[in-house]
This record gives structure tokens, C-alpha cells and sequence, in this order.
């Protein structure tokens, strides 16, 4: 595996893959890889023949007071995990590469309504730092395809409205989400949780399971969601939202028998996430 820092050695490296005909994958990650972001590697591997991994904690993607600076950082213990998942090519440039002039006068780029509401609600400017990091890369490395977990289902919603509106000649993969054996969904902000509170932690995922069991039922939406804020609060989080949307996240109508139950919840130090599909009845 390659890695690079440097922007006209990531363009020059890819054009020659490219004048070869091979098909480039991007898995974008800020590091501290688990066995989520490495599903995403083995998916990008199956469908590419040359599969780019980039690590960069986007500081544009972060809002005062969140967690920049206690990010993770894992570089080596990446880079071997990045190795044995068979990813080609490490791309982790400077900040000051990709953001020369700093963050206040960055172009961004903004995807107004599916941004809007869930986490674009409590993070505000989240999504925009997202959407224009992931442009960037989009650009820089020009891929066919590009892999996205559907843990951040709001994420992936938001990348691939950008996808559409501007054109952007790229496949956009979801893979599902990977858990820990209790059903966590994997995360890098996990390691923020105490003993006591990573054994609290899978509640949210049991809670979810449990509102789509009783909305597959045909129980009241509104009542369900309303449980379920209660049972969070009972289980010691406290939930920032718990909603039912259709899968492109409009509002649920009479008609939607699809939808996805999403959810974010704070517990100690770790701003939890987690998403689970229902078949309305
Ligand atoms: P990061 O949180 O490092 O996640 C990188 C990718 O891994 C995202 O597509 C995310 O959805 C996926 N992922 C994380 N945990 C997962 C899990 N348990 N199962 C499946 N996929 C999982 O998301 C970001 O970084 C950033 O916002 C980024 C897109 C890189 C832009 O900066």
C-alpha cells in the first residue's frame, strides 16, 4: 500500500491507473479504523480495481465545542489495518493541503434539504463541512465508485443528493452497519464511553429494534416514538432525536411503507447514532 500526503502525487499516481483502464474505488474515513470503515474497504476491493482509502479528521465538519481536537488518532495501527483489508492506496493529506487558506473562507458546499433536521439540526454547518470535504475528494481522486456506511444514513443520504444534483459521474455504495455482538453499532466515539456506560450503550440499539417491532405492528407512530424517548432518558441517555422518515428522509405519509427509524442520543462524553429500516404495515 501507498501512502500519500502530497495532492499531485495522489493525481499523477491515479492518472496512470486510469490510462490503464482499472476501476478507482474511494472509502473516506478520519482514521481510528474498526471492522465498519474495513467492510467498507472489502466492498470498495470487490467492486474496483484499485481501492483509495483517505484519513483526514475534516476540522470543517466539526462545530465549536465538538470533539476535534479529542478525535482519535490511530495512524500506524490505520495504515496496518488498512494493509490487511488489501487498500492500495492511503491518502492522508496536511489540513493545510486540502484547506491552503484556512476554514473561514472555504467554498462550501450545501445540500440544503436533506441536510436539514436530524443531525444537521443539532450540528449546525456539519453537513456542509462534510459535503465539501467529500467533494474535494471526489475530485481529487476521481473515483467510479465510492463507499459510505449506513450508520451515518443521513451522511449518505446528503452524498448522494450531491451526487445527483451536481452530476458527479460516481457510484454511490451504502453498506450496512457493522455492530459489536451486544448490537453497538461500531464507532470511533465508542472509546469515549466509560465501562459502565459502553455496557449501557446497546440499549439504543435494543430500543430501536423494539419501536420497529411495535410499528410493524401498526402501533401510533407518535406514541411509539414517544416510548422510546422515555425508555432512552429511562436507560441514562439523553436523546437529541428519534424519528420515522421515508428512506430519502421526507416525512412519512399515509402511503410510506418503507421508512427508517433514526436516532442520536448522548451518553456521558459520546453523541451516539443508529439507524434501523421498518416495513410500515
Ligand atoms: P468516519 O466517521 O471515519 O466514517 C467513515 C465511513 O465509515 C463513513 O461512511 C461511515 O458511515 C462508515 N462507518 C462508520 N462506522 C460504521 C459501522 N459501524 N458500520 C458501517 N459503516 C460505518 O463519516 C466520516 O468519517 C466523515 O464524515 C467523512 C465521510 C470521512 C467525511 O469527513
Amino acid at each position: 500500500m501507498h501512502t500519500l500526503r502530497d495532492i499531485s502525487e495522489l493525481r499523477r499516481t491515479l492518472r496512470e491507473h486510469r490510462l490503464r483502464g482499472q476501476r478507482i474505488a474511494l472509502v473516506p474515513t478520519m482514521g481510528n479504523l474498526h471492522a465498519g470503515h474495513l467492510a467498507l474497504v472489502t466492498r470498495a476491493r470487490a467492486n474496483a480495481d484499485v481501492v483509495v482509502a483517505s484519513l483526514f479528521v475534516n476540522p470543517l465538519q466539526f462545530g465549536p465545542g465538538e470533539d476535534l481536537d479529542a478525535y482519535p488518532r490511530t495512524f500506524e495501527a490505520d495504515q496496518a489495518q488498512l494493509v490487511e483489508a488489501g487498500c492500495d492506496i492511503l491518502f492522508a493529506p496536511a489540513v493545510s493541503a486540502l484547506y491552503p487558506n484556512g476554514l473561514t473562507t472555504q467554498t462550501r458546499v450545501h445540500v440544503p434539504e436533506v441536510g436539514a433536521g436530524l443531525c444537521g439540526g443539532s450540528r449546525p454547518g456539519h453537513f456542509d463541512g462534510v459535503s465539501t470535504v467529500v467533494s474535494m475528494l471526489f475530485n481529487l481522486v476521481q473515483p467510479d465508485i465510492a463507499c459510505f456506511g449506513q450508520k451515518d444514513y443521513q451522511q449518505l443520504a446528503v452524498i448522494r443528493k450531491l451526487v445527483s444534483d451536481l452530476h458527479l459521474p460516481i457510484e454511490i455504495i451504502g453498506v450496512p452497519i457493522v455492530r459489536a455482538d451486544d448490537g453497538l453499532a461500531l464507532s470511533s466515539r465508542n472509546g469515549y464511553l466509560s465501562p459502565e456506560e459502553r455496557a449501557i450503550a446497546p440499549t439504543l440499539y435494543r430500543t430501536l429494534c423494539t419501536l420497529r417491532d411495535a410499528l410493524e405492528q401498526g402501533e401510533s407512530i407518535d406514541q411509539t416514538l414517544h416510548q422510546g424517548k422515555a425508555a432512552l432518558y429511562d436507560a441514562g441517555f439523553v436523546p437529541d432525536y428519534l424519528e420515522l422518515r421515508d428512506p430519502a428522509l421526507g416525512a412519512v405519509r399515509d402511503a410510506t411503507r418503507d421508512a427508517v427509524l433514526l436516532a442520536a442520543a448522548q451518553l456521558g462524553p459520546a453523541r451516539l447514532i443508529d439507524n434501523l429500516s421498518v416495513r410500515l404495515p
